[in-house]
């Protein structure tokens, strides 16, 4: 993998079949997830819990394209003494790793937030390569809510995500650009239609942003939301609509050079998540593949059924294994609801 240029990373991140797992949370989201399960978030467990996503040899063989670490994972070894990082490459997947310090308040604008992390990177990024990661992720958040978002916090939010794209593609690690406008705005307005008007705000703000910079589009890979109903919206959308608005707005916004865009899933429920995705995907072909870079809509269900006990691991990996083959399907249009039940 050492000598592969990052147009080649970029594609194999993004195969049919395939996708990435979000196993980045930073310390505090995951104490969250452990939360929910009544596991303490301690070193070892969360060791523990990862590496029996890493190991669940199916599903990373034949549907993880890649996988997200955070700063602890990615220096971690399994209970067994071997590198996290070469049980991933081992399976054939990519590590990659989150390397944004997180959304902060952004002064001067109430309500929103700018995404830090650029002093240092090239060094951070010259360490996390020889770490093993031949990929990053950086993560923008927008909030809609009355009178957000703001130009000022859009055009800033853009402007961090091509800096940071344009120094990974330097030290020859394929950036993940992710700006996310969030589902779980508080205002009832919040509806498909506002999301879509944003949400192609945001991804020509970026392109423009990554044109400026220098940043060469088939060396990364676009992390978006799907254009959805917030939250809290007085009306949801139906499946096919999020499919077909969220094609009409990345046709409209985002170059045939790019290779992939790799969903987030938000908020949405794993099912709904998956069936999104193999409806975008049926209506194809498109210039770039759409695939899966889901954090909680992968978990989910292995979280769960894992709940901190060394004897629900293979349970776990079954849970893991199922979702990761259910989103493969989605990633060539071929989901359905009766495909949950046959793999059950
Ligand atoms: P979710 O799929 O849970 O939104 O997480 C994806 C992710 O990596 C967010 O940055």
């Amino acid at each position: 993998m050492m000598s592969k240029k990052i147009e080649e990373i970029a594609a194999a991140m993004v195969t049919p079949g395939k996708g990435i797992l979000a196993a980045d949370e930073s310390s505090g989201t995951i104490k969250k997830r452990f939360d929910s399960i009544n596991v303490d978030s301690t070193e070892d467990n969360r060791r523990d819990y990862r590496q029996m996503l890493f190991t669940s040899r199916s599903a990373m063989r034949k549907h993880i394209s890649g996988v997200i670490l955070f700063d602890e994972t990615i220096r971690q070894k399994a209970a067994n003494g071997k590198n996290l990082v070469d049980i991933i490459g081992a399976a054939g997947s990519i590590p990659g790793i989150k390397v944004d310090t997180g959304a902060k308040e952004f002064a001067g604008h109430p309500g929103e937030k700018v995404t830090e992390g650029l002093d240092g990177l090239r060094e951070r990024l010259k360490e996390y390569h020889r770490l093993g990661a031949r990929f990053a992720k950086w993560r923008a958040v927008i909030d809609i809510a009355e009178g957000l978002p703001t130009w000022g916090c859009i055009k800033a939010n853009a402007h961090a995500l091509a800096r940071y794209a344009a120094l990974c593609q330097e030290q020859r690690i394929v950036p993940i650009v992710e700006p996310e406008v969030l589902m779980d705005g508080p205002v009832a307005s919040h509806n498909i239609n506002r999301c879509a008007k944003v949400t192609e705000w945001v991804l020509n703000t970026v392109f423009a942003e990554l044109y400026e910079a220098r940043v060469r589009l088939e060396g990364m890979v676009l992390k978006p939301n799907m254009v959805i109903a917030g939250k809290n919206a007085r009306t949801k959308a139906k499946p096919e609509q999020v499919a077909e608005q969220t094609v009409r707005c990345l046709k409209a916004t985002v170059p045939a050079s790019v290779p992939g865009i790799a969903f987030l899933s938000g908020g949405q429920s794993d099912i709904e998540a998956t069936h999104h995705l193999s409806l975008m995907n049926a209506m194809g072909p498109f210039p770039w593949n759409l695939t899966f870079s889901y954090g909680r809509a992968l978990q989910a269900a292995a979280l769960k059924t894992w709940a901190g006990k060394p004897d629900n691991v293979a349970k776990a990996q079954e849970a893991f294994a199922h979702r990761a083959h259910m989103n493969g399907l989605a990633t060539k249009g071929k989901w359905s609801k009766a495909s949950e039940k046959r793999a059950a």
